[in-house]
């Protein structure tokens, strides 16, 4: 995939398909609260104690610091790639603390759009759309964070971007929920995008399990499910709830 064009501060990998994942994705968002002006966005993960979603990006902003100590720790890391970086806020923040070279991917245009242009024209920074099975770049760091359950085959896509990895290179999946029951999940996933109105979503949103994983070199470095972990969670409600789990070649 070699860049084409940039429109509106946004690179193209390749040229957009369809917008029908945007518009149905994008239409959710907003009934959920969860699609934010620029203003907010250029202070995410900080929001008042009184937005809806307070909580939530508590735990964004802990596991967002907990990401940016490990990346620092890791000279070898100068160049990553989130997967899906929506808004941009997590990949304006890893290169506002880390330094290193930051490249944001999604295709979902209308937020790459806002991405660039609320943390725009920084050197080192980036945001692109394009298809991630098309993707030829290579990264030292490959991130998933929020991300993996609009991906029908996890296996396929950690594959493909195993394949994206400089020599040592890892993949990061972050702040997603796993599922042990999925047939369960996914009725729960149904019911709730019928209650929201957009019922085509269930077929947009996927369910994984730690046991999709298990074909690869994969490390669990957090597991909210010790009992310090959940201890800790009980009174502190920025401990994180999701794994960070680490795939490597
Ligand atoms: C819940 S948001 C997460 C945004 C950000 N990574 C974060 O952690 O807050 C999921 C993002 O994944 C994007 N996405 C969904 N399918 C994708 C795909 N095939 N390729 C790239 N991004 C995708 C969506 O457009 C959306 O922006």
């Amino acid at each position: 995939m070699t860049a084409e064009k940039k429109t509106n501060g946004v690179i193209y990998y390749s040229e957009p398909e369809s917008k029908d994942f945007e518009e149905i994705y994008l239409k959710l968002r907003k009934a959920e609260g969860r699609v934010y002006d620029d203003d907010l966005v250029l202070h995410l993960p900080d929001v008042p104690p009184c937005h809806r979603y307070y909580n939530e990006w508590l735990v964004r902003k802990r596991s967002m610091k907990m990401l940016i100590r490990y990346i620092l720790r890791n000279e070898m890391i100068k160049t990553v790639l989130e997967v899906g970086c929506g808004n941009g806020w997590l990949s304006a923040n890893l290169l506002r603390s880390t330094d290193r070279k930051i490249t944001g991917l999604d295709v979902n245009i209308s937020e790459l759009e806002q991405a660039a242009r609320v943390f725009g024209n920084r050197v080192n920074l980036a945001f692109a759309y394009g298809d991630i099975f098309m993707l030829n770049e290579k990264y030292d760091m490959i991130i998933l964070p929020s991300v993996i359950s609009y991906f029908e085959d996890l296996r396929a896509l950690i594959s493909k971007l195993l394949g994206n990895l400089n020599a040592g290179g890892e993949i990061h999946i972050i702040d997603n929920p796993f599922f042990d029951n999925k047939p369960a999940a996914k009725q729960r996933s149904l019911k709730y995008f019928k209650e929201m109105g957009f019922e085509e979503m269930a077929g947009q949103y996927f369910h994984h399990s730690l046991k999709d994983l298990s074909e690869f070199n994969s490390n669990v470095i957090y597991d909210p499910t010790t009992f310090i972990h959940k201890a800790n969670r009980a009174f502190d409600k920025s401990t994180p709830p999701f794994y960070w789990i680490v795939v490597r070649n």
